[in-house]
Protein backbone atom coordinates (compact mmCIF):
# COMPACT_ATOMS: atom_id res chain seq x y z
CA UNK A 1 0.00 0.00 0.00
CA UNK A 2 1.31 3.65 -0.86
CA UNK A 3 0.81 6.39 1.41
CA UNK A 4 1.03 9.83 1.33
CA UNK A 5 1.04 12.22 4.02
CA UNK A 6 -0.27 15.73 4.04
CA UNK A 7 1.05 18.17 6.90
CA UNK A 8 1.10 21.73 7.53
CA UNK A 9 4.23 21.56 10.93
CA UNK A 10 5.77 19.40 13.61
CA UNK A 11 4.88 15.99 11.77
CA UNK A 12 5.00 14.50 14.49
CA UNK A 13 2.03 12.32 13.61
CA UNK A 14 3.70 11.76 9.82
CA UNK A 15 6.96 10.46 11.80
CA UNK A 16 5.18 7.38 13.50
CA UNK A 17 3.80 5.94 10.39
CA UNK A 18 7.09 6.52 8.06
CA UNK A 19 9.10 5.30 10.88
CA UNK A 20 5.82 1.96 11.54
CA UNK A 21 6.06 1.39 7.74
CA UNK A 22 9.57 1.04 7.22
CA UNK A 23 9.80 -1.25 10.94
CA UNK A 24 7.00 -3.53 8.83
CA UNK A 25 5.04 -2.80 11.72
CA UNK A 26 2.60 -1.58 9.24
CA UNK A 27 3.01 -4.44 6.63
CA UNK A 28 3.18 -4.10 2.82
CA UNK A 29 3.44 -0.65 3.17
CA UNK A 30 5.76 2.33 2.26
CA UNK A 31 5.11 5.86 2.62
CA UNK A 32 6.12 7.23 -0.73
CA UNK A 33 5.77 11.16 -0.21
CA UNK A 34 4.73 13.86 2.32
CA UNK A 35 2.81 17.07 1.12
CA UNK A 36 2.97 20.15 2.95
CA UNK A 37 1.04 23.27 2.18
CA UNK A 38 3.75 25.41 4.51
CA UNK A 39 6.99 25.89 3.31
CA UNK A 40 8.07 26.09 6.91
CA UNK A 41 6.75 23.06 7.84
CA UNK A 42 9.01 21.12 10.70
CA UNK A 43 7.84 17.97 9.32
CA UNK A 44 9.73 18.68 6.05
CA UNK A 45 13.48 17.91 6.80
CA UNK A 46 12.03 14.97 9.13
CA UNK A 47 10.78 13.38 6.03
CA UNK A 48 13.86 13.86 4.00
CA UNK A 49 15.69 12.78 7.12
CA UNK A 50 14.08 9.68 6.43
CA UNK A 51 14.32 9.11 3.20
CA UNK A 52 11.36 10.15 2.16
CA UNK A 53 10.42 12.86 -0.97
CA UNK A 54 9.05 15.74 1.01
CA UNK A 55 6.94 18.33 -1.46
CA UNK A 56 5.66 21.94 -0.59
CA UNK A 57 2.50 22.83 -2.09
CA UNK A 58 1.00 26.03 -1.11
CA UNK A 59 -2.34 27.67 -2.05
CA UNK A 60 -1.04 30.47 -3.03
CA UNK A 61 -4.27 33.00 -3.05
CA UNK A 62 -5.59 29.95 -5.65
CA UNK A 63 -9.41 28.76 -5.42
CA UNK A 64 -9.23 25.66 -2.70
CA UNK A 65 -10.00 23.38 -5.85
CA UNK A 66 -7.25 25.10 -7.81
CA UNK A 67 -4.89 23.89 -4.72
CA UNK A 68 -6.15 20.63 -3.99
CA UNK A 69 -6.44 19.89 -7.49
CA UNK A 70 -2.64 20.23 -7.68
CA UNK A 71 -2.03 17.65 -4.65
CA UNK A 72 -4.33 15.36 -5.86
CA UNK A 73 -2.39 14.84 -9.27
CA UNK A 74 0.75 14.73 -6.94
CA UNK A 75 -0.46 11.81 -4.95
CA UNK A 76 -1.97 9.80 -8.45
CA UNK A 77 1.96 10.45 -10.51
CA UNK A 78 3.03 8.80 -6.83
CA UNK A 79 0.32 6.10 -7.39
CA UNK A 80 -1.01 6.44 -3.75
CA UNK A 81 -3.59 4.46 -2.62
CA UNK A 82 -4.17 5.65 0.75
CA UNK A 83 -4.02 9.71 1.87
CA UNK A 84 -3.64 10.32 5.46
CA UNK A 85 -3.90 13.83 6.97
CA UNK A 86 -1.39 14.46 9.92
CA UNK A 87 -1.47 17.83 11.51
CA UNK A 88 -3.07 19.32 7.83
CA UNK A 89 -5.18 22.30 9.18
CA UNK A 90 -6.97 22.59 5.86
CA UNK A 91 -10.90 21.62 4.74
CA UNK A 92 -10.18 19.28 1.89
CA UNK A 93 -12.82 20.17 -0.96
CA UNK A 94 -15.24 17.49 -2.30
CA UNK A 95 -13.27 17.53 -5.48
CA UNK A 96 -9.93 15.84 -3.42
CA UNK A 97 -12.23 13.85 -0.99
CA UNK A 98 -14.01 12.27 -4.44
CA UNK A 99 -10.48 11.56 -5.86
CA UNK A 100 -10.10 9.50 -3.61
CA UNK A 101 -13.10 7.44 -1.78
CA UNK A 102 -12.98 6.18 1.53
CA UNK A 103 -9.15 6.34 1.05
CA UNK A 104 -8.63 9.44 3.09
CA UNK A 105 -8.05 9.36 7.39
CA UNK A 106 -7.55 12.10 9.60
CA UNK A 107 -6.34 12.24 12.78
CA UNK A 108 -7.84 14.56 15.28
CA UNK A 109 -7.18 15.22 19.46
CA UNK A 110 -10.21 14.68 20.68
CA UNK A 111 -12.48 11.88 21.31
CA UNK A 112 -15.38 12.84 18.07
CA UNK A 113 -18.14 14.13 17.74
CA UNK A 114 -17.06 16.16 20.66
CA UNK A 115 -15.25 19.16 19.98
CA UNK A 116 -14.04 19.17 16.11
CA UNK A 117 -12.09 22.15 14.56
CA UNK A 118 -9.54 24.16 16.34
CA UNK A 119 -8.19 23.95 19.74
CA UNK A 120 -10.05 20.10 20.25
CA UNK A 121 -7.67 20.67 23.83
CA UNK A 122 -8.75 23.89 24.79
CA UNK A 123 -12.32 23.24 24.10
CA UNK A 124 -12.60 20.04 26.28
CA UNK A 125 -10.85 21.82 29.26
CA UNK A 126 -13.49 24.51 29.12
CA UNK A 127 -16.24 22.07 28.87
CA UNK A 128 -14.66 20.40 31.97
CA UNK A 129 -15.14 16.70 30.79
CA UNK A 130 -12.66 14.40 32.90
CA UNK A 131 -12.01 12.21 29.64
CA UNK A 132 -10.78 13.37 26.17
CA UNK A 133 -8.14 11.35 23.81
CA UNK A 134 -7.87 10.88 19.95
CA UNK A 135 -9.71 10.14 16.67
CA UNK A 136 -8.63 8.21 13.73
CA UNK A 137 -11.53 8.85 11.36
CA UNK A 138 -12.27 8.05 7.41
CA UNK A 139 -12.35 12.02 5.78
CA UNK A 140 -15.79 13.28 4.10
CA UNK A 141 -16.31 16.75 3.37
CA UNK A 142 -17.65 17.86 6.67
CA UNK A 143 -14.40 19.15 9.19
CA UNK A 144 -13.81 15.91 11.65
CA UNK A 145 -16.90 14.31 10.48
CA UNK A 146 -16.41 10.46 8.68
CA UNK A 147 -16.35 7.28 10.14
CA UNK A 148 -14.21 6.50 13.02
CA UNK A 149 -11.44 3.80 13.17
CA UNK A 150 -9.71 3.51 16.32
CA UNK A 151 -10.33 5.81 19.35
CA UNK A 152 -8.02 6.36 22.06
CA UNK A 153 -8.60 7.71 25.56
CA UNK A 154 -6.62 9.68 28.38
CA UNK A 155 -7.50 11.32 31.37
CA UNK A 156 -7.89 15.06 31.91
CA UNK A 157 -6.73 16.31 34.82
CA UNK A 158 -7.91 19.22 36.81
CA UNK A 159 -4.98 21.28 36.43
CA UNK A 160 -4.32 20.47 32.86
CA UNK A 161 -3.32 23.39 30.36
CA UNK A 162 -3.95 22.52 27.03
CA UNK A 163 -0.66 22.15 26.36
CA UNK A 164 -0.38 19.83 28.91
CA UNK A 165 -3.06 17.67 27.65
CA UNK A 166 -1.98 17.95 24.07
CA UNK A 167 1.07 16.39 24.95
CA UNK A 168 -0.86 13.47 26.61
CA UNK A 169 -2.97 12.96 23.91
CA UNK A 170 -0.25 13.55 21.27
CA UNK A 171 1.42 10.04 23.19
CA UNK A 172 -2.03 8.23 22.51
CA UNK A 173 -1.95 9.67 18.81
CA UNK A 174 1.04 8.02 17.70
CA UNK A 175 -0.22 4.94 19.13
CA UNK A 176 -3.53 5.23 17.59
CA UNK A 177 -2.58 6.58 14.12
CA UNK A 178 -0.44 3.12 13.55
CA UNK A 179 -2.87 1.11 14.55
CA UNK A 180 -5.60 2.77 12.30
CA UNK A 181 -3.33 2.14 9.18
CA UNK A 182 -2.52 -1.24 10.16
CA UNK A 183 -6.47 -2.06 9.78
CA UNK A 184 -6.65 -0.57 6.83
CA UNK A 185 -3.28 -2.30 5.15
CA UNK A 186 -4.87 -5.52 6.21
CA UNK A 187 -7.61 -5.39 4.47
CA UNK A 188 -10.22 -6.34 6.99
CA UNK A 189 -11.65 -2.70 7.36
CA UNK A 190 -15.21 -1.76 5.90
CA UNK A 191 -16.98 1.10 5.88
CA UNK A 192 -21.02 0.72 7.12
CA UNK A 193 -22.72 3.67 6.46
CA UNK A 194 -21.56 5.68 9.25
CA UNK A 195 -19.58 3.23 10.75
CA UNK A 196 -15.94 0.96 10.21
CA UNK A 197 -16.45 -2.85 10.93
CA UNK A 198 -13.31 -4.79 11.50
CA UNK A 199 -13.00 -8.29 11.35
CA UNK A 200 -10.03 -9.25 12.90
C1 LIG B 1 -2.03 16.72 16.23
O1 LIG B 1 -2.38 16.85 17.59
C2 LIG B 1 -3.27 16.45 15.40
O2 LIG B 1 -4.22 15.64 16.03
C3 LIG B 1 -3.79 17.86 15.23
O3 LIG B 1 -2.65 18.64 14.99
C4 LIG B 1 -1.53 18.04 15.66
C5 LIG B 1 -0.45 17.83 14.64
O4 LIG B 1 0.73 17.35 15.27
N1 LIG B 1 -4.73 17.95 14.13
C6 LIG B 1 -5.80 18.70 14.15
O5 LIG B 1 -6.10 19.43 15.08
C7 LIG B 1 -6.66 18.62 12.89
N2 LIG B 1 -8.00 19.04 13.18
P1 LIG B 1 1.89 16.72 14.40
O6 LIG B 1 2.17 17.71 13.25
O7 LIG B 1 3.06 16.64 15.34
O8 LIG B 1 1.44 15.39 13.91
Amino acid sequence: MKIGILISGRGSNMVALVDAAKSDEIPDSEVVVVISDNPDAAGLSKARDRGVEALVIERKGRSREDHDLEIVSALREREVDLVCLAGYMRLLSPEFVNAFPARIVNIHPSLLPSFPGLDAQQQAIDQGVKISGCTVHVVDEFLDNGAIIVQQAVEVRDDDSAETLAARILDREHIAYVEAVKKIASGRLRIEGSRTVFSG
